[in-house]
């Protein structure tokens, strides 16, 4: 099976680090790598743009103008476009790179909202739907190995603990310049987890085939050691050194 290309799913809660460990995973197999929560981050930024997210109350913490949103996702393009040679890409909408907007507290505090609504879900799956033909790809998300690719060969769900990853997200953010305080960041995390797992649709559900990755106490290259054994033995898949 050593030269076969193989599909990844890769699945688990808010920030525990899927996105830089599948865009790693995919650069040393020479993989394209899928973002999927890019693109429930773009719908969600498209709605905020047209006002069809309003203030939150205590009745409704998100409300959403769905008739308009229904409407509105029949004129939109989210499309990811290649930053260079490295297999990185960045989001864009009708024609624009939204990528740093999109990874805004205010649209993270809106998206779980947004991703829980079916139809939007089948609009994304619609996206998703082209590469259900590709070979050699790895995809992360919260529903990958349960409902958009449950055959994928290979299938893991990420997990840490919420104050690790806190921590993690609110370095990033610093980093970012959009300085949050780490309470707002693990209330976000928490809230997402809660949203996420409890939807009706698509919920964020561990695949009873995937392996569990808790990487808590896990470094990069740690992780990429674990998975780097799992492609061997099983795959007979050998990831570049660089
Ligand atoms: O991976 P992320 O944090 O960028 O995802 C943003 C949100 O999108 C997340 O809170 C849930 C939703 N999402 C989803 O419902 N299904 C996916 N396959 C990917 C993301």
């Amino acid at each position: 099976m050593g030269n076969s290309k193989i599909i990844i799913a890769i699945d688990g809660y808010s920030s525990t680090g899927k996105s830089s460990f599948a865009k790693l995973i995919a650069r040393k197999l020479d993989y394209i790598y899928i973002d999927t929560g890019a693109l429930y981050r773009a719908v969600t930024c498209f709605a905020c743009r047209n006002g069809w997210i309003g203030e939150p109350s205590e009745e409704n913490p998100c409300p959403i103008d769905t008739d308009s949103l229904r409407e509105g996702l029949r004129k939109i393009s989210v499309t990811f476009r290649p930053t260079g040679p490295d297999g990185k890409s960045e989001t864009y909408l009708n024609g624009e790179n939204i990528e740093t907007q999109i990874r805004s507290m205010e649209i993270s505090a809106k998206v779980s909202y947004i991703s829980a609504l079916p139809f939007v879900r089948k609009f994304i799956d619609g996206i998703l739907h082209a590469y259900r033909k590709e070979r050699g790809v790895v995809m992360d998300g919260r529903d990958i190995g349960t409902a958009v690719f449950p055959d994928a060969e290979l299938k893991i769900f990420m997990t840490a603990s919420p104050h690790i990853r806190a921590e993690r997200r609110y370095k990033e953010l610093q980093a970012a310049g959009n300085p949050q305080s780490i309470e707002q960041v693990l209330k976000n995390l928490e809230e997402r987890d809660y949203m996420d797992t409890h939807r009706e649709t698509a919920p964020l559900i561990r695949a009873e085939d995937a392996i569990l990755l808790d990487n808590s106490q896990m470094t990069i290259p740690e992780q990429l050691q674990w998975i780097g054994g799992i492609l061997r033995e099983r795959f007979g898949l050998e990831m570049k050194a660089d």
